[in-house]
């Protein structure tokens, strides 16, 4: 039995249906009020519970193998959810979760996080995933860690500011620093595969076939669109302000501006091995932006 906690997600949805399609046994951790009967109909077993729920983490834990865990509360937060914070839901919640599965004798824990996440930006995503990192390599599970470059549907598309229907998108610093922006459709299959491989690496590092700065993509979209874009700037200097002065009152907003300076800092020196080793044929953020150019009134 695996257990997928956010099978609402759009990534976790995703993986749900790529392991039932291989004939897993699969349950969800679905939060009180949020629709799971899709899950059900594709053959999910739905268990109510949430994070920020010791007790509900150690009953959708029994007799499960392996758990998989991809959810984050920063999207919620973003849209203006009151609570939980990312620090309830995304560190002591997954704490939580990393100790039911080590109470249930789960053997394997597959879990999401970013490259970079060691770079003390201090946002409260960034310090959730370095938490449960650290925390799953002191446990008693198998750890597998999937580290995962900017995802296109996300970091490429209106809510990272980056609209090509409103012809505007925002930078920050300089925006010279090759990424490897990946498909959620690409991350999704990697997941699947490693919940299920016989012999997983405890860490996986992983980004989309094409390096891209994000000027680069900028001049991409401009000749796949035939249109000059609208580019914000916002100085590195500006953003770290702005993470200070928002940490604590607008967690999602300065952890949002902690990934896009976090894409302006570091280079990529990952690739997409780890999706091609398991026949996972990456899409291209060419192709990714063809489509969103073709789909442009
Ligand atoms: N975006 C990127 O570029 C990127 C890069 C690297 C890693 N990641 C990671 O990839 C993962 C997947 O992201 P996504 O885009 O799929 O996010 P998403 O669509 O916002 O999904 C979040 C999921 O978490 C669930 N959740 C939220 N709060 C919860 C709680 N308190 N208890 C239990 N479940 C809760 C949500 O449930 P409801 O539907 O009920 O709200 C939903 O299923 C995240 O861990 C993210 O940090 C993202």
């Amino acid at each position: 039995m695996l257990l997928v906690v956010s099978g609402t997600g759009k990534l976790g949805g995703r993986v749900v249906r790529l392991l039932l399609a291989r004939g897993a046994d699969v349950r969800c951790l679905v939060r009180a009020g949020s629709d799971g009967a899709r899950l059900e109909e594709l053959g999910a077993k739905v268990v109510r519970g949430d994070l920020t729920d010791p007790r509900s983490l150690v009953e959708a834990c029994q007799g499960v193998e392996t758990v998989i865990a991809t959810a984050t509360v920063i999207n919620r937060r973003l849209a203006g959810l009151p609570s939980p914070s990312i620090r309830d839901a995304d560190e002591l919640g997954m704490a939580s979760l990393v100790h039911a599965a080590e109470s249930a004798g789960v053997e394997r824990f597959v879990y999401m996080s970013f490259p970079g996440v060691e770079s003390a930006l201090g946002t409260p995503l960034e310090n959730a995933k370095l938490a449960t990192e650290k925390r799953l390599e002191r446990s008693s599970l198998r750890r597998v860690v999937v580290r995962a470059d900017a995802f296109h549907e996300i970091h490429l598309a209106p809510p990272a500011r980056f609209d090509l229907a409103a012809g505007k998108v925002s930078v920050i610093g300089k925006g010279d620093s090759k990424q490897r922006w990946i498909s959620t459709d690409d991350v999704a299959a990697l997941v699947a595969a490693l919940a299920v491989e016989p012999d997983p690496p405890a860490v996986v590092t992983v980004g989309g076939p094409e390096a891209l700065s994000k000027n680069e993509v900028i001049a991409i979209a401009e000749e796949l669109t035939h249109r000059k874009l609208k580019v914000q700037r916002m100085p590195r200097g500006v953003a770290r302000l702005a993470i200070r002065m928002l940490n604590k009152r607008k967690d999602g907003l300065a952890s949002a501006f902690g990934a896009g300076l976090l894409q302006d800092l570091r280079a990529a020196d990952w690739d997409d091995e780890p999706l091609r080793q398991r026949g996972i044929m990456p899409r291209s953020t060419t192709d990714y932006l063809r489509e969103q150019a073709r789909r442009l009134p």
